[in-house]
């Protein structure tokens, strides 16, 4: 386990982050994260979906647009008060995946895309409350910062970014939590669940993060566009990028997507 610092706590920098830009579109594009391993677990329309941590709602938006029977929360105001705005028919709400208040087994799957790794304190109890509100063999899908290579030069980036731009190297906030694959196994198995399929996932690519390995269309960053699409990288780029997942996938995914069900 390893704890990422910055410079603004957790809470700080998601309210920035989903102030700085209006609700997603649906994600369009099934074949990368995460909307791959959602339909990895959503595979029938009877049935209630939570989205937990759902941010600015790609996904429950596309579920949402197909009829789903879905549910987002977020603990960002600002995130669930756009959503409402761009469509007032979503079931979106502000919410804690700490403390829900849904009654046991209401739901038969949970989505939570890079919602665990936010917890500084509560995470057992977060995967607890999953638990709880799942039905029995319902499935949670949930993916979380790895602990690796490509993390730490990520995070070494970062200080390095913010060193430059306002002297202050590395933060003392908590920002975000690393696991190890087997880290993140034992965290659901505790809590009673067991693990249908874990693996290492490239979201956000770091070669992604230099321009000259995007591809053409994502040479100026746009974050929805990014979000929706995926983080696409030029040919060269894609090429490196899979040769390092082929030969080091534990060391160059920059998550792990777990797909667990309740016993
Ligand atoms: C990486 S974003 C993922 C957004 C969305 N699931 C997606 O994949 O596009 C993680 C989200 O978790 C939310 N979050 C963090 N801690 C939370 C908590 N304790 N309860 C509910 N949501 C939380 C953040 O506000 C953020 O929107």
């Amino acid at each position: 386990m390893r704890i990422t610092y910055r410079n603004a706590n957790n809470k700080d920098y998601w309210t920035k982050r989903w102030d700085d830009i209006p609700a997603d579109a649906p994600m369009e594009n099934p074949e990368v994260y995460p909307l791959k391993y959602a339909q990895m677990t959503v595979t029938d329309k009877i049935g209630k979906t939570l989205e937990a941590g759902c941010g600015a709602g790609r996904i429950l938006r596309y579920y949402h647009d197909r009829g789903y029977d879905i549910i987002g929360i977020d603990f960002i105001d600002v995130a669930i008060s756009k959503l409402k705005e761009i469509d007032p028919s979503l079931q979106a709400e502000v919410g804690d995946i700490t403390n829900l208040r849904f009654s046991d087994q209401s739901f038969k799957y949970v989505l939570a895309f890079g919602l665990y790794h936010n917890l500084e304190h509560g995470l057992d109890k977060a995967i607890r409350e999953t638990h709880r509100v799942l039905e029995k063999d319902g499935l949670v899908c949930a993916s979380f910062r790895a602990d690796n290579i490509q993390t730490r030069l990520t995070d070494w980036l970062a200080n390095r970014k913010a060193k430059n731009k306002n002297g202050e190297g590395k933060g003392r906030s908590f920002h975000k939590m690393n696991l190890t694959r087997s880290e993140y196994e034992q965290l659901f198995t505790r809590s009673g669940f067991t693990i249908d399929f874990v693996g290492p996932v490239e979201n956000m690519p770091i070669l992604y993060k230099f321009a000259i390995f995007r591809s053409s269309g994502h040479k100026n960053f746009d974050e929805n566009k990014a979000r929706m699409e995926g983080y696409r990288l030029s040919c060269f780029g894609q090429k490196l990028q899979n040769f390092l997942m082929h030969y080091f996938p534990d060391q160059f995914c920059n998550i792990y997507v777990l797909i667990a069900r309740k016993i």
